[in-house]
């Protein structure tokens, strides 16, 4: 990727970034597009093959592209009839779903609570020519008034039992009648199962799950698509 095609503000925020990290240009192959996604360099390196999760103080999540992301990108390019869709990531890091989202059709906005992740986006999305993702600094506990979207997509977001209740209102707050949620996991997240248990009381739940190889190690990807009772 050569930076100098980058439009100049977001050539000045990756020169900003790139003061802190290491950076370097991955490609998603999407139908016809290709996603260029900013990410820091030596990422597993500081893992050093710990489990973040051991920890969940001590990491910055947001810098890490999960696996369950990647499963979540390749679900969204089947999504039928993306024109006019609107679609909301909630706890985007990266943001890979919601670019692979934006570069099939849909209506996408980003967010995150963590400022540094959404200047990532910003790059990713100028370099993949993207030019209609909007970016929404959105805290969970601390949800802004928002328009409804048809669809809300997040990977890896239930990692604490403490965001259940906030994330289950910002489903409730931010999906449309008639809307869909889907959601990727590592299999290994404790909490998922506690949540889909408290998510089933208002939304109809469907699972699968895709096992991919990390490392040479089988991990699986557990995927749901949530629909609220009634609609
Ligand atoms: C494990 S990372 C997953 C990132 C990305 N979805 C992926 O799978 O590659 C969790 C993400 O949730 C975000 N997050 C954590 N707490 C949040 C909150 N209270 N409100 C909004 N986002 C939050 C983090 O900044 C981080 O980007």
């Amino acid at each position: 990727m050569d930076i100098r095609t980058l439009p100049e503000a977001e050539r000045q925020i990756y020169n900003r970034i790139r003061d802190r990290y290491s950076l370097l240009f991955d490609s998603l192959r999407v139908g016809e597009h290709t996603v260029r996604l900013l990410k820091v360099a030596d990422i597993e390196e500081m893992l050093d093959g710990k489990d973040p999760f051991a920890d969940v103080s001590e990491f910055p999540f947001w810098i890490k592209l999960w696996e369950a992301a990647m499963v979540l990108a390749y679900a969204v390019t089947k999504l039928p009839d993306p024109k006019g869709k609107s679609m909301l990531e909630l706890g985007a890091g990266l943001g890979a779903p919601g670019l692979a989202a934006a570069a099939c059709g849909f209506d996408v906005t980003l967010s995150d609570y963590e400022d540094i992740i959404m200047d990532f986006q910003r790059v990713s999305a100028a370099a993949s020519k993207l030019d209609r993702v909007q970016f929404q600094h959105l805290d969970w506990l601390a949800p802004p008034e928002l328009p409804a979207f048809d669809y809300l997509i997040a990977a890896e977001v239930l990692f604490r039992e403490e965001f259940f209740a906030p994330l289950l209102n910002v489903f409730d707050q931010y999906l449309k009648p008639g809307g869909r949620i889907l959601l990727a996991h590592d299999a290994r997240r404790k909490c998922l199962p506690l949540f889909l248990e408290e998510a089933k009381k208002d939304f109809h739940i469907t699972i699968s799950s895709q096992k991919l190889k990390k490392f040479g190690e089988p991990i699986t990807i557990i995927f749901n698509q949530l629909r609220r009772k009634g609609d």
